[in-house]
């Protein structure tokens, strides 16, 4: 059955290029960004596994531990790691999967059967500390995707944790975002010491908060 937002992550133990991991465990009290790719040494993964590399300091920021995985196993993810150290610029450092039996790609439903029948589509789930889902998305084989905007998307999430805002569309870190709905102007006193405009009595707009 697919995942959805505000699901259990379902746990699971399985090997990867870092060892053998128990989901949850590993996962701790970090965030989580468990994301497939359909095969190793294709080119669209080996830059996408790259950037991802790149970015890790970026996610390490945010307290987000990022778990790749593919239905090869994690010997090919070995000797492809170094593929994308020699292309890529960067070594691959973060758990990469190894699921032959397609035991994770099941329980997450990250194999689109009209699609392709056996390998992973290009899925990407991000978990929170409590372990819920926080978001999915799903992309094709063809489709590199923007892992920037997976960090932009943490980002939010993070802010919407602590404080009772939303973010608008095409948000980034030190924007404004919109005061929730359910906050009374009352509250929003309270809340909001820097103020806020109102545009429509749904639509008010005020300064990052934690800025
Ligand atoms: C790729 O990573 O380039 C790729 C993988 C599987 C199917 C198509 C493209």
């Amino acid at each position: 059955m697919a995942i959805r937002i505000g699901d259990t992550a379902p746990d699971f133990t399985a090997e990867t290029t870092e060892g053998t991991i128990n989901f949850h465990e590993y996962l701790g009290d970090s965030w989580g960004v468990l994301f497939s790719h359909p095969k190793d040494f294709t080119p669209v993964c080996t830059t996408e596994l790259g950037a991802v590399a790149k970015l890790k300091p970026e996610f390490d920021k945010r307290n987000v531990k990022v778990v790749g995985l593919s239905v090869d196993p994690v010997d090919s993810h070995t000797k492809w790691a170094d593929d994308i150290k020699d292309t890529q610029g960067a070594a691959l450092n973060f758990p990469l999967i190894g699921d032959p039996d397609h035991k994770v790609a099941d329980l997450y439903d990250m194999i689109h059967p009209n699609a392709n029948d056996t390998l992973t589509v290009r899925s990407v789930f991000i978990i929170g500390p409590d372990k819920k889902v926080k978001l999915t998305i799903t992309y094709p084989a063809s489709t590199g995707r923007n892992f920037d905007e997976i960090l932009r998307v943490i980002d939010s999430l993070q802010l919407t944790a602590g404080y009772s805002v939303a973010t608008p569309a095409d948000w980034k870190q030190g924007e404004d975002v919109i005061i929730a709905p359910a906050v009374s102007d009352e509250e929003a006193k309270e809340k909001f010491p820097k103020g806020w405009k109102t545009l429509r009595p749904y639509l008010r707009v005020t300064p990052q908060p934690n800025k």
